[in-house]
């Protein structure tokens, strides 16, 4: 579509902990199978999938996303999970931080003037890792925590590029350091 982009919210993780996610990933026996994994500059953690805008609701996005003062919070990407149907493979967090609740539906809220509707499903954080994966069950694997000190979120553009995918960041809004 000309002139348009396609968009979404999400936590923008720091370099090193990319890496730190992609150490953990590494260590589980899904890494090893097929699928579609996940670039180390791609991973993000997706609070609202927005889709194709054009600019005047992309300006209403950016405008929403300012007016929003969350609390920064700490959290700890603690096990594997899967979304069978979907067949992804994730790292998420066993506990979600009120702050991270507040955030996604305080911003869903702020949206909701752009015409945005959130998604009836309860938000599950997770950190996709791989796609195109073959998961016989959805039951979750502890694995060694990754602690991700979250201060900021961002609005990505998600841009197709030869052989994949590649997520941009457009802005980045800061949350309160407590
Ligand atoms: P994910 O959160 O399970 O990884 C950009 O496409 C991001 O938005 C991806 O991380 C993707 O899935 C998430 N997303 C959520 N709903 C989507 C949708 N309907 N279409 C595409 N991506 C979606």
């Amino acid at each position: 579509m000309a002139d348009t982009q396609r968009v979404f919210f999400a936590l923008w993780p720091d370099y090193a902990t990319r890496l730190n996610m992609q150490r953990v990933f590494k260590q589980s026996p899904q890494s090893r199978q097929e699928g579609r994994k996940f670039l180390l500059q791609n991973l993000h953690l997706t609070l609202h999938y927005i889709g194709q805008v054009g600019q005047t609701k992309l300006d209403c996005l950016h405008r929403a996303a300012k007016t929003l003062h969350g609390e920064s919070f700490q959290l700890s990407l603690d096990h594997f999970g899967a979304f069978t149907r979907a067949r992804v493979f994730w790292s998420g967090p066993s506990i979600v931080p009120t702050a991270l609740k507040q955030l996604h539906t305080g911003l869903g809220e702020a949206l909701a003037g752009c015409d945005y509707r959130v998604e009836a499903r309860t938000f599950t954080p997770h950190v996709t890792l791989m796609r195109k994966v073959r998961c016989e069950q959805s039951s979750l694997i502890q694995h060694e925590p990754v602690i991700w000190k979250v201060d900021q979120f961002a609005l990505v553009e998600s841009v197709s590029v030869t052989g994949g995918v590649e997520y941009r960041p457009l802005a980045f809004y800061g949350l309160n350091v407590s």
